[in-house]
């Protein structure tokens, strides 16, 4: 987006003009009013308005079954009223933004207008992740505070605009400063209702090994419910909205996407209603989620960003992507280019021990290798996945020398130790659940539902927290190890907490969360040279709330490389590559068994933050020299595909063909993979154009120093000869020359 604000004018604004509330950034506007001093009325999410005089309005009339909250004023229904927080019980039937049961046990309350304020930058959100700004000129937040004057309750909603990026963050406060208890049933950290359903809703969904699949649909007559009810964001489904207009395509056209910074349990809904209109709103699961707020207490939503872009599905990534890098993602690794790993999984599984990981490691450092990740089996009696989680002590056996000197021998070849944990579980075979039956969520009638033969332990105790927090640090304390692969493996049932009281038992799941987040906090102020990699199975927790702690996500368990070439592009919707932690592996592939060239490999997983995931030793000679080969290209453009701009070229989840490309910051060098999934018989091939280069500027191709136009790669494209055979792949750098 080009446009810029005209005159003298600061780069945010947040005015009220009468009772018009506008917040945009030149490029962006967002404006809402408040109607007859009480209600919200939601007005424009887009682009950039530079004087708005209410051209828009919907049109009031008096309709069949509506209710009139002004008794005077029979045009006036909230069920036709575009809302900002709806509420339920004063005649908006539509899905409401939350609910709150009183003492006497009815879900009848009055929130109206109170009053707002102007902060300067933004807030950070007591114990819970967010985007941050970093100094008071990045970012300006409105704060609007809505009141029920009979419960002596507040709604704050927070907007914040940012300077340099076209998102606007919202989220909501609940104050209880009355006498009696509230007990929240429903909570949405946004509600946003859009004219027409003339859209198309765009969510990602999967599974274990096949995470984020695009799903395009209409916007039709009904409503779509989004959400997980699994204890952490999923594979299933991520907590992300992406509405499009119909005819926007990957570069034009306009975008909304919504995406919640929260790791657990959450539900999106996008209603048509009746009137024509669809209500977008992201917030806690009410299946899992129930908050009692005495007197005095505070409840503070997760938040979700908003982005607006009329430049396609593209713009919207582009802002997504620099702003969780940017403001999202904290920590000496922000700015960092990522080590080049390799991680002992899929070489040993649990059959690890001291002597093959040095041998690996030493052929690893050999390659150019900078990191060596011990991955699950180190500790003691961790030989299946049916015993030991929760006894994080080393094991003599496979260790004799210790895991210390381990780390201390791989650091002298050179490379990082790391080392992979799955702390918020037990095996019921462990000394910890031994100890400590009552540290598991369960019910407190039934047996528990195993999972990978494990239980899931109860974050909601304080004490457990300190448990996990302390077997993770003492590891780190001792080995000094510079990573840590933090994984999740089962998902969570039987909810039910030994710690918390009978009426506090639907708390559990967001206070797990919160346990969680309070953990990872600890962990990264102490110790903020460690670079932490999520992990829930491959991709089961890749969300924005986890990237705050952990700049960077395993995608996924599927290491197959046509399979991650869909993987990945999908995961691109909302995430950039450095935090895409993707592994050339064996072959044949361990989870689809398919043979598919190193070359190709290596092209999608150095599309992401590259890794190696396989037993170097029994490569081939040549195969070794061509893994030196390639560390040593990826290490030379690692800085360009992990801080810079990411194109989608051709989309594998619809063709034979997937192809993208990397623009440096500074634009000066392009990176453009190609793709050929299965080879076929004519060997047609045509050209892909190319994106975000200068169309006034000459590059030259560093294979064969041919130089070409910015506007001929971008508008005529450029031909690939893939060689002959099934799942070929070509990397070509560009550098500008002028
Ligand atoms: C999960 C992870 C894998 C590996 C195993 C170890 O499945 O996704 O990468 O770490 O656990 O048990």
């Amino acid at each position: 987006m080009k446009q810029k604000r005209k005159g003298n004018i600061s780069d945010m604004k947040i005015s009220k003009n009468g009772n018009i509330f506008s917040i945009d950034n030149g490029r962006v506007s967002y404006i809402f009013s408040v109607e007859k001093d009480k209600y919200l009325m939601h007005r424009y999410f887009g682009r950039y308005i530079n004087q708005y005089a209410g051209s828009a309005q919907p049109f009031f009339f008096d309709r069949g079954f509506c209710s009139n909250p002004d008794p005077e004023d029979k045009r006036f229904s909230l069920d036709t009223l575009p809302q900002e927080y709806p509420d339920m019980n004063q005649g908006d039937f539509r899905s409401p933004a939350y609910i709150i049961q009183t003492e006497d046990g009815c879900r009848v309350t009055r929130f109206f207008y109170k009053g707002y304020e102007i902060i300067h930058g933004k807030p950070g959100l007591e114990g819970l992740p967010s985007v941050y700004a970093e100094g008071e000129n990045e970012a300006e937040t409105l704060c609007i505070t809505l009141e029920d004057e009979c419960l002596q309750a507040q709604i704050r909603l927070y907007y914040t605009i940012f300077r340099d990026f076209d998102a606007i963050c919202r989220h909501v406060e609940f104050i209880n400063q009355g006498k009696q208890e509230i007990y929240m049933e429903r909570l949405m950290s946004t509600s946003m209702d859009f004219p027409g359903t003339d859209y198309d809703l765009l969510t990602l969904s999967g599974s274990h090994t096949s995470e984020k699949n695009i799903n395009r649909r209409a916007v039709s007559g009904d409503s779509v419910v989004i959400e997980s009810s699994r204890g952490c964001s999923s594979p299933q489904e991520n907590p992300c909205v992406i509405l499009m207009d119909k005819e926007s395509t990957e570069y034009q056209g306009q975008v909304w996407g919504f995406n919640y910074v929260y790791s657990g349990d959450f539900q999106a809904v996008v209603q048509t209603g009746q009137y024509q209109t669809v209500r977008v709103q992201m917030g806690m699961n009410p299946q899992t989620f129930g908050w009692r707020l005495g007197s005095g207490q505070k409840f503070v939503s997760p938040e979700t960003v908003m982005v607006y872009s009329c430049s396609g599905l593209n713009g919207m990534s582009q802002t997504f992507h620099s702003l969780y890098r940017k403001r999202l993602c904290r920590g000496v690794y922000r700015d960092k280019v990522r080590p080049v790993l390799l991680n002992s999984w899929e070489a040993f599984y649990f059959d690890i021990h001291e002597e093959a990981c040095l041998s690996l490691a030493a052929q690893a450092a050999d390659l150019g290798v900078e990191l060596f990740v011990v991955d699950d089996g180190w500790f003691v009696k961790r030989n299946t996945d049916r015993a030991a989680l929760g006894d994080w002590r080393e094991d003599r056996e496979k260790f004799p020398g210790g895991i210390c000197s381990l780390a201390e021998k791989i650091r002298e070849m050179g490379m990082g130790f790391g080392i992979w944990f799955e702390p918020e579980m037990v095996s019921p075979d462990s000394d910890l659940y031994r100890a400590h039956p009552d540290w598991i969520i369960r019910s407190s009638l039934y047996d528990p539902v195993l999972s990978r033969t494990q239980y899931v332990l109860d974050l909601s105790n304080p004490e457990v927290c300190d448990f996990i927090y302390q077997s993770v640090a003492d590891i780190l304390e001792k080995t000094k190890a510079s990573y840590v692969k933090w994984d999740m493996n089962r998902h969570i049932t039987d909810l039910g907490s030994a710690y918390l009281k009978e009426k506090c038992q639907r708390e559990l799941s967001h206070r797990y969360i919160l346990g969680l987040y309070s953990i990872l906090e600890r962990l990264n102020r102490n110790f903020p040279e460690v670079l932490f990699e999520g992990c829930s199975s491959g991709g089961g927790r890749y969300d924005a709330g986890m990237l705050y702690y952990m700049p960077q996500t395993w995608a996924s368990d599927n290491t197959d490389a046509v399979c991650r070439l869909k993987i990945q592009y999908g995961t691109s919707i909302l995430f950039p590559a450095i935090t895409m932690g993707s592994h050339v592996s064996d072959v044949p592939n361990h989870q689809v068994r398919r043979i598919t060239p190193l070359s190709t490999r290596f092209a999608a997983a150095m599309s992401g933050n590259l890794g190696y995931e396989l037993d170097l030793r029994k490569m081939s000679e040549e195969e070794k020299r061509e893994v030196k080969e390639e560390i040593r290209f990826y290490k030379s453009i690692r800085e360009v595909i992990q801080m810079g701009r990411f194109y989608r070229l051709k989309n594998p989840q619809r063709g034979n063909e997937a192809a993208w490309n990397f623009v440096s910051e500074d634009g000066r060098t392009v990176i453009y993979c190609y793709f050929r999934i299965l080879s076929d018989p004519l060997s047609l091939s045509f050209p892909v154009k190319l994106k975000g280069l200068d169309p006034d500027s000459v590059y030259r191709l560093e294979e064969n120093g041919l130089c070409y136009g910015g506007d001929e790669l971008m508008y005529a494209g450029i031909t690939s000869y893939p060689e002959k055979g099934d799942f070929s792949s070509h990397v070509y750098v560009f550098q500008k020359i002028k």
